[in-house]
């Protein structure tokens, strides 16, 4: 059976606004700016300020670790507050900061923090942590903190004096924190003593206690003060911010450091199936170029736009999409701290009516949570102010994409998905990827941005016949990829850089198809080989969740006899629909009719939630595991994630879940 694999969609959309081009004429465009991807490059870099222009364009001298802009000179801090704080945005509101209290009789909290506010407050951050602290260039210190102005203020403050960063999602667990302040070698942590979601305290302190017993590096722990919960202080390791930051001068002042273009300003750790998690480590000049050139062309955002990114800070999105994007183009945005449904599912609309958020960056994961509860709660506001709109992080399915177009998006307004990863520093496939828009077709990404050499090949890396299923290729250096993996360049090497000699494997199943539009079809190692013929999870899981009393559904491959593997389906139903075989061959005509009879689903499990962690990735070896009764073990490939105990307590509270029916 031949699988069409641009089944769920087939239509263009055109948006109200914005210059549309067709696709042959951005693939012309774009074509033009692959040739000479370095002067093209170093074009858009001259866009943003440099203390001294590069010697070299990329050093390419020991590929795959390129180092582009090599001996420019900046400072990101610099590009993201200096510049208007002293230029004409100074009291331009730079972060729209909103708590998440908002209860029954609790204050309602909103903080407007102008590009001169935002200045003063990282020059002290910066001082405290260079005077008190004696950090400098070439130290790492880690942060772990919840969504909350001191979070960009003391990564800017550090990028300010080169000390590097690395967050950790102030949802991971004691555990994942030890091992990438470990990994890293912070000297100091900045944490909260608790933070606020969902109507609760996560208590972030704690957790840090928890992992510094396994982290030797770090001799100092920051404590910003947020919850008000009892923070356990511990001396004299321990030392409040606010405490700490009453010492400093309010005009105390510290001279950017001149960064080499190749410095780190950061490392993000991605956790994949196996081995523990990658430190990507990211340069100075070349992340600060594309994500420049990706907010000028992606979200078009200018001096009159409210730009909201929902994403925490703790994931790459945040990074380049709430920290460093929009404050270096000197954007107003919306930053809030909570959950997006709390106290009510209407808060995140609430948001974009009462802000006027203009352009919204979300995911599709939040876009379904929202759906669950009905368009009832978006119509309470009004979300007209929205201009555009896009996704990112997984692929977006045909339900949750009409959805959110219809009811925030008027039918009218470009929603596109951008496929990018944590590796690639920013965008790299988007429907808006140079200013013009070419014409939406929902479900796929779009086409490369200009100077991204993006493409689909075979097993053999040459590239794939459109409409084929390949793997995404980047084949040129970009500004923004990695200098490597952190403490292990060999791992660098083999895992982007060896399965297609000298190109970038992204690790991503993919379609390009005859308008050369990409459709990501998820990760390489979620497809269920069935007879011998591959199925994406993503596009059994679009298939379901196209029945009208789908919520959400996750598909996982069990052994089967006969075909190898089959495909079994965990479906979560919308409020007020009562599970039954009637829906499971109801759910299953879906199936064979617009993917064919090999994809029938052997099992079809209703369940009021899904195994995820804290990024929101479905836990996909759990539900296998329930299903086929295997026992999950402490030194098999854990999602890394989550701890082993929440993999085991996502196991039994799903297998009592299934045993009960
Ligand atoms: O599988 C792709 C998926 O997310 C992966 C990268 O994850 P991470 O490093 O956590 O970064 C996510 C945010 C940039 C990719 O390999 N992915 C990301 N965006 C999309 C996507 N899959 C489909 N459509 C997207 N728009």
């Amino acid at each position: 059976m031949a699988v069409n694999w641009a089944l769920p969609f087939d239509e263009k959309i055109y948006p109200e606004k914005g210059v549309v081009v067709e696709a042959d004429a951005y693939t012309r465009m774009h074509s033009s700016t692959i040739g000479d991807y370095r002067n093209f490059w170093a074009g858009i870099a001259h866009e943003i300020d440099w203390y001294k222009t590069w010697e070299k364009i990329i050093d390419d001298s020991n590929p795959p670790f390129y180092k582009w802009f090599a001996g420019g000179e900046l400072n990101a801090c610099y590009l993201c507050v200096d510049r208007h704080a002293m230029g004409p945005r100074g009291d331009k509101i730079a972060i729209v900061w909103e708590g998440e209290s908002w209860g029954d009789g609790a204050p309602k909290e909103t903080k407007r923090i102008t590009y001169r506010d935002l200045y003063k407050e990282v020059n002290k951050v910066a001082y405290l942590l260079k005077n008190t602290y004696k950090l400098k260039k070439g130290d790492m210190i880690g942060i772990y903190l919840p969504m909350i102005p001191e979070l960009p203020i003391v990564m800017l403050a550090a990028a300010r004096i080169g000390v590097a960063f690395t967050v950790v999602f102030s949802g991971f667990g004691a555990d994942a924190i030890a091992e990438r302040m470990n990994d890293a070698k912070a000297k100091l942590v900045v944490t909260a003593d608790g933070g606020l979601r969902g109507g609760k305290i996560i208590y972030t302190k704690q957790m840090i206690d928890e992992a510094l017993g396994d982290a030797a590096t770090v001799r100092d722990v920051l404590v910003v003060r947020r919850a008000g919960c009892d923070a356990n202080m511990l001396e004299p390791r321990d030392r409040w911010y606010h405490e700490e930051l009453a010492k400093i001068p309010d005009n105390a002042r510290v001279e950017p450091e001149r960064m080499k273009s190749e410095d780190p300003l950061y490392v993000l750790y991605t956790s994949g199936t196996t081995g523990k998690p990658k430190g990507q480590v990211h340069d100075t000049g070349g992340y600060m170029t594309i994500v420049h050139a990706t907010m000028k062309w992606v979200f078009d955002a200018n001096d009159e736009d409210m730009y909201w990114c929902t994403a925490d800070i703790g994931w790459v999105t945040g990074h380049s999409y709430v920290v460093f994007g929009p404050l270096m183009e000197g954007l107003t945005q919306v930053m809030y701290e909570g959950s997006p449904i709390y106290p009510e599912p209407d808060r995140w609309a609430s948001i974009v009516e009462r802000h006027r958020v203009s352009v919204l960056y979300t995911s599709p994961t939040a876009i379904r949570g929202w759906m669950r509860f009905g368009e009832d709660f978006v119509k309470r506001h009004d979300v007209s102010s929205v201009r555009l709109i896009h996704s990112v992080g997984e692929p977006i399915n045909p339900a949750a994409f009409r959805w959110f177009h219809r009811v925030v998006g008027r039918d009218r307004v470009l929603f596109g998905s951008t496929w990018w990863m944590t590796e690639t520093g920013g965008i790299m496939i988007s429907h808006v990827p140079g200013k013009a828009i070419i014409p939406m077709k929902p479900g796929t990404n779009g086409m490369p941005i200009p100077g991204i050499d993006a493409d689909v090949v075979d097993v053999n890396g040459a590239a794939q016949k459109p409409g084929e299923r390949g793997y995404i290729v980047i084949r040129k250096p970009w500004p923004g990829m990695p200098l490597t993996i952190h403490g292990n360049p060999q791992r660098y090497k083999e895992v982007y850089f060896s399965r297609f000699p000298g190109i970038y494997y992204a690790g991503d199943y993919a379609v390009k198809d005859s308008d050369g539009y990409f459709w990501i079809l998820g990760r390489a190692d979620e497809v269920i080989k069935v007879a011998g013929h591959g199925l994406g999870t993503y596009e059994l899981e679009s298939e379901i969740v196209r029945h009208q009393s789908v919520a959400e559904a996750a598909v996982v491959g069990v052994p089967d006899d006969i075909k190898g593997e089959v495909p079994v389906a965990f479906v979560i139903l919308k409020a007020g629909t009562e599970p039954g075989d009637g829906l499971r061959e109801e759910i299953n005509a879906i199936v064979r009719e617009k993917i064919g009879h090999i994809a029938t689903l052997k099992d079809i499990y209703f369940v009021t939630r899904l195994p995820k962690t804290r990024s929101a990735k479905i836990m996909r070896r759990v539900l296998k595991a329930v299903v086929t009764g295997t026992v999950i073990g402490d030194t098999t490939t854990l999602e890394e994630e989550a701890s082993i105990d929440e993999v085991r307590a996502a196991y039994s509270e799903l297998q009592k879940e299934l045993g009960n029916k």
